[in-house]
């Protein structure tokens, strides 16, 4: 597969509430490469992937994610950025009150689908990508945490997203099935996507090697300390 680069940063300046932190961020991530984005608490991680998902504005810098240039993208068309985006969170945000399946089908009508059998389709593909095939008709409090956060990542691929994003994703979960987590990610990614995973867990990325990028002192640098 020819490299094709789905994310570009040049020169970007990641700020909160006009407070600078990170500066001169630049990095390229291909398609169906697994990337880890590591650095200690505070260091910056989760405000460089909401610069990537437009949550916060790009105001230095060019930034081309999945087509959309986050310099010039208007406010209309986040929403469209979002659907090729699928984003995973520490903490699984379920809909308690519903189903599995439930859960899955309201986000699916709620990004414009509406023909019932594709939606069963994707249901079942999604449930199965992810190991749950058994577990639709549950709800979120039956599930063990490695599940409801298999969940939210299946959720994350209900639009075929070209670049999954996952905030800490294993932050809730044990060792052994954080493993899983990341086993599950990578296989994502190995099927053309692009994933990046923000964590502070060192144990999880010696276990499984991957591209690492890494946010210290208000800078981001390729590789881990010591490493290369
Ligand atoms: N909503 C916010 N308003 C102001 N400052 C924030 C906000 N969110 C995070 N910060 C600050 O930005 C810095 C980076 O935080 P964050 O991106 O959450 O780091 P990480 O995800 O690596 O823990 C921290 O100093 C944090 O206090
Ligand atoms: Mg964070």
């Amino acid at each position: 597969m020819a490299a094709e680069t789905i994310i570009d940063l040049q020169k970007v300046s990641v700020y909160q509430n006009n407070i600078l932190i990170l500066a001169n961020v630049n990095f390229e991530i291909q398609k169906g490469e697994f990337v880890y984005l590591v650095g200690s608490t505070g260091s910056g991680k989760s405000s460089l992937l909401k610069t990537l998902y437009a949550d916060l504005p790009l105001i230095d810098g060019s930034a081309v994610v999945a087509g959309y240039d986050l310099k010039n993208i208007k406010r209309k068309d986040v929403p469209y950025l979002r659907r090729k985006l699928g984003i995973v969170f520490q903490d699984f945000q379920l809909l308690s009150d519903r189903s599995i399946n439930e859960n899955l089908l309201f986000v699916m009508k709620a990004t414009g689908w509406k023909d019932k059998s594709a939606m069963q389709d994707k249901l079942q593909d999604i449930l199965t990508k992810t190991g749950l095939s058994t577990k639709g008709f549950k709800m979120p409090n039956q599930l063990s945490g490695g599940e409801q956060q298999r969940v939210g990542i299946a959720r994350a691929l209900i639009n075929d997203p070209e670049i999954i994003l996952a905030d800490e994703p294993t932050g809730n979960l044990d060792p052994a099935t954080s493993e899983g987590i990341v086993q599950l990610l990578k296989e994502i990614s190995s099927s053309g996507r692009a994933v990046l995973m923000a964590t502070h867990d060192y144990a999880l990325f010696k276990r499984f090697p991957s591209r690492t990028i890494r946010c210290e002192t208000g800078n981001v640098f390729e590789g881990v300390q010591g490493s290369n």
